[in-house]
């Protein structure tokens, strides 16, 4: 959950990684830190906060070198401080460390090494790592590489690691094992480490993916990787095709807003590229797996796990399959009986959240097919499942997941609508509607993008009670979920999202004239929405604030509803990729009239890289 960026080449390191790390800060902002190789001597400068504080200290103290690693941190073990903030050093203070993931083992790996002299500063896990290194150079290791292998072969646990030495000035080592790390090549002899390619998006135009246990050696103008054992390996260097425009803020005030306003663009182009509908990219299923599938199981986490809901709800009425939907985190610990047969689809924007690479690891040793719908091509979750749907959403920074969302959702419909077909449970003419009012949904967001200042002023309005409750009933109940979380994520205003059917079996007894009532009431073909309006009788009985999202032209909302938030109609089924985006809009206001720091909010990572 933490950022890493580190750079060798002929300029000087430090403005690069500074640069780097803000790109990075939306995976852990709560302290910082740099070392960089000079003169033969490892030099570090670290603070507690923002990235801010770091350029403030190096303003005062100032460093230069052309080697260096540099780390913006989420706190799992020891609380955020200068002395917890990477890098981390060994006792000669000659090797130093950065490093995202947990060391499983560290304590039993910390007792030994205190046991033969070494001696600790912080309360975190990395540290052992430079004391590792250093003891195998003490036991004998011929070089640094053997150092590093003999240090990893002892620790267990999820990694990405940056290290610099000053006993090797001109060399930046990288290795990981279950959390993201990648190399770029830049011009000049440039060579990057980084946790996520946004960091160094507009320095380089070619990545190499590293895979778990391959250690990487990078110089000006080289890399060489070796497995633990030794042994080289070929590098597979890949073109990065995003532009860096794509990670910038474009003159939006945040992040998130860019990402909310980029959703009608990203929707249009998904619906284009998409490989199921003529689409160029490659699959990876045949549509013969499809006809003879019986089973289908949805895993995700947060956000991802709403759209998977949304998805399993697409999946029933489209294409007759048992679908089930749970969370990642819950999955891998249960005993779900799930045959060879069954095919999960993992859905993840990151691609690299633990509970979801968990639990689909654990399927394939099921003998299940994995076809994912993920965001960020090279993931982990990409490389290990047989088949991807990309939701081509391009870079989302805002720790709060909008664009992602939307573009699961529209990946699930055009995979259910795509099945449905393959299995003879939609004909021809079926498939062409469906796919004509999904094409309509895009121009609906945008309409509704066009409303934000009436949202605004309604999210005004409501923001400031202590907790929201949000209704919807079948494909709205994901998006109350969703919007819920919108809500406590980026506001810290607590929000439930509840089935609108449930209410009688408790929830009802919170209302009264001070909690806002979020009732998803679009008009359906079907009598959800009739549903939804005598849940919301229920509500105005008991003189809660009912704040409705309802259908252009619906007169009768007004009836009970204090604010109404009109959403432009589109088909039942597609409704929640449209009515999520006022909700987003919502939330964005509310917290916006609390004064959060909507991008960073306090305590979240934007990739759970750890369990
Ligand atoms: O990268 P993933 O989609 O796997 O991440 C899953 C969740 O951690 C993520 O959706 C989280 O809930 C976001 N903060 C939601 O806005």
């Amino acid at each position: 959950m933490c950022g890493i960026v580190g750079y060798v080449g002929k300029k000087n390191a430090v403005p690069l990684l500074i640069a780097g790390l803000k790109r990075l800060e939306y995976r852990g902002y709560d302290s910082a830190g740099i070392a960089v190789v000079v003169e033969n001597k490892i030099s570090v400068r670290k603070t507690v906060g923002r990235l801010t504080n770091l350029e403030a200290r190096l303003a005062q103290q100032p460093l230069a070198g052309s080697v260096a690693v540099g780390h913006t941190r989420w706190a799992t073990h020891g609380e955020p401080s200068e002395i917890n903030a990477h890098p981390h050093c060994d006792c000669a203070g000659r090797i130093a460390v950065v490093h995202n993931g947990i060391i499983e083992n560290y304590h039993e790996l910390r007792a030994a090494l205190e046991a033969k002299g070494h001696k600790f500063l912080s309360q975190t896990d990395t540290e052992v790592i430079p004391h590792l290194i250093e003891a195998a150079l003490r036991d004998g290791a011929k070089n640094l590489p053997d150092a590093i292998r003999a240090a990893l072969n002892q620790a267990r646990g999820a990694y990405a690691l940056g290290i610099v030495s000053a006993d090797a000035p001109d060399t930046l080592f990288a290795v990981r094992q279950g959390s993201p790390l990648i190399i770029g090549i830049g011009e000049d002899g440039d060579r990057f480490i980084a946790s996520d390619v946004p960091a160094v998006l507009n320095r380089v135009r070619e990545a190499i993916y590293l895979d778990d246990g391959i250690l990487a050696e990078l110089r000006d103008g080289s890399v060489r990787l070796t497995n633990l054992a030794g042994a080289e390996v070929p590098a597979k260097v890949q073109p990065v095709t995003l532009s860096a425009e794509a990670a910038d803020q474009a003159g939006f005030e945040t992040y998130m807003l860019k990402e909310i306003h980029e959703q009608p663009r990203v929707l249009r182009r998904l619906l284009e590229v998409n490989p199921l509908f003529g689409g160029g990219a490659n699959f990876g299923l045949k549509s013969d797996y499809f006809r003879k599938l019986q089973r289908v199981m949805i895993i995700g986490c947060g956000t991802a796990y709403h759209a998977g809901m949304y998805g399993r709800l697409l999946l029933e009425q489209f294409t007759g399959l048992a679908v089930e939907t749970d969370l990642a985190s819950e999955f891998r610990y249960r005993d779900p009986h799930i045959d060879p047969g069954t095919l999960i689809i993992p859905v993840s924007q990151s691609g690299e959240t633990a509970d979801t690479l968990a639990s689909i690891r654990l399927a394939k040793s099921w003998g299940c097919k994995v076809l994912a719908i993920c965001n960020v091509p090279g993931s982990s979750l990409t490389r290990e499942s047989d088949a991807v749907l990309f939701t081509e959403a391009g870079p989302e920074i805002g720790v709060a997941s909008t664009k992602a969302y939307t573009a699961q959702q529209m990946a699930f419909a055009l995979l259910a609508i795509w099945i449905g077909s393959a299995r003879g449970m939609i004909d021809a003419t079926a498939c062409r509607s469906l796919l004509a009012d999904l094409a309509g949904v895009p121009d609906a967001i945008h309409y509704l993008l066009d409303r934000k200042d009436s949202i605004r002023a309604i999210a005004q309005k409501h923001h400031e009670g202590p907790s929201a409750l949000y209704l919807g009933r079948k494909f709205n109940y994901p998006t109350a979920l969703e919007g819920a979380l919108k809500n406590k994520e980026i506001s810290y205003q607590h929000a439930e999202g509840y089935a609108a059917g449930e209410m009688k079996h408790g929830p009802i007894a919170l209302i009264n004239e001070y909690l806002p009532v979020v009732c998803i009431c679009t008009k359906t073909s079907d009598e959800v929405y009739e549903k939804m309006i005598s849940n919301m009788r229920e509500v105005e009985a008991r003189r809660g604030r009912i704040i409705a999202l309802a259908t252009d032209g619906d007169s009768q909302i007004a009836r009970f509803a204090h604010d109404i938030i009109y959403v432009p109609y589109v088909r039942d089924e597609f409704s929640p990729i449209v009515n999520v985006v006022a909700l987003q809009l919502f939330a964005y206001y509310a917290a916006q009239a609390r004064g959060t720091d909507i991008d960073k909010p306090r305590n979240l990572a934007k990739s759970v890289t750890v369990e």
